[in-house]
């Protein structure tokens, strides 16, 4: 095996088991990966951010569709190997999920209304239209509260002690902040966030087409810009008579100096503004620390403040306070 494919081989082996459960084919895909010695060399030769499994999936998922299996998914990759590499070379991982809104939604809708959303690592802001969407937590449901046509129902497990609110929240004003912002009305973008959903995981991908309908009526504003310098000039342009928001939500893991973490935290308290975080455990200094259980979860937060655990795609929330 040449240099440096072990632990690449690794990495899809582990891909593979954090897969297991959600997508029965990503799962045998990446573990065909992770002994393929031919394709895990082709791999190597990339920039380390980009030898990601969730990169080569999505990359391939988008030019070919969704493989029917192992043999057909290797067929491909040694057949089209410099169409694949070309996409894994300009693309990113930016997953944008919308039912993400769902475990948002019960601490948002504490805040004082209107408000002020600012979305940091937004990607396309479908995550900055949580008012456009409606919500069901185990038959409780919640409308939208500004009508829009053929708008998706997140489904929530929420546990006892989650406040479900009685009705959506209002949008006053909204903007996004990210790296590499994607445009909802641009086909390919629209198109690469889909072949960043997997396979196998239920009507996530149809979920995503309704939000992404809604976002291309009314595109949300994302600038172009940096979490760890950007910020602050943004902030200044929310309107003072709404409570501005600055949340972000599975972003916090590309800034990978946890001393630019906590700088990114002084930054947003010097806003003034509310602060919600739904980051994994990993990844953040928060105010009260404890172990947390190993799962696929995040810590919502606010203003550094665990208050419940959510699944990761917003599929579940358990309340903390
Ligand atoms: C996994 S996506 C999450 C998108 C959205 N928050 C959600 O929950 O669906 C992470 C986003 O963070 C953005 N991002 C990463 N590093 C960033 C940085 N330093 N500044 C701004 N955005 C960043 C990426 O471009 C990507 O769009």
């Amino acid at each position: 095996m040449p240099a440096g494919a072990g632990s690449l081989s690794d990495s899809y082996t582990q891909f593979a088991r954090a897969a297991t459960g959600r997508s029965p084919l990503y799962v045998e895909l990446a573990n065909g990966v992770a002994q393929d010695s031919e394709l895990l060399a082709r791999i190597a030769v990339l920039p380390n951010e980009k030898q990601q499994p969730n990169l080569l999936l999505g990359a391939m998922k988008y030019l070919f569709g969704p493989a029917q299996d192992w043999p057909h998914f290797r067929g491909q990759a040694q057949d089209n190997w410099p169409a694949i590499e070309a996409v894994m070379r300009v693309r990113r991982t930016q997953t944008n999920e919308p039912a993400r809104c769902a475990t948002l939604l019960p601490l948002l809708a504490q805040l004082p209304q209107p408000l002020a959303l600012l979305e940091v690592g937004a990607a396309a802001g479908l995550c900055l239209q949580p008012d456009k969407y409606a919500y069901d937590y185990g038959g409780r449901r919640v409308a939208p509260s500004v009508i829009t046509t053929n708008a998706p129902v997140f489904h929530c497990l929420a546990d006892a002690g989650t406040p479900i609110p009685h009705r959506n929240v209002q949008v006053a004003w909204r903007a996004g902040l990210d790296i590499n912002p994607l445009d909802v009305g641009n086909d390919e973008d629209v198109r690469w966030l889909k072949a960043l959903v997997w396979p196998g995981e239920g009507n996530r991908e149809a979920l995503l087409g309704q939000a992404l309908a809604i976002a291309r009526t009314d595109p949300p504003r994302i600038v172009r810009g940096d979490l760890r310098r950007d910020l602050p000039a943004l902030a200044a342009e929310a309107p003072k008579n709404a409570t501005l928001v600055i949340m972000h939500s599975a972003v916090l893991n590309y800034v990978s100096d946890p001393a630019e973490r906590i700088a990114f935290a002084d930054t947003v308290r010097a806003t003034g503004a509310r602060w919600v975080s739904n980051e994994g455990p990993d990844v953040f200094f928060w105010d009260n620390q404890r172990a947390w259980p190993a799962g696929s979860f995040f810590i919502l937060a606010l203003d550094g403040k665990p208050v419940a655990r959510t699944e990761s795609h917003g599929a579940s929330i358990e309340w903390l306070a």
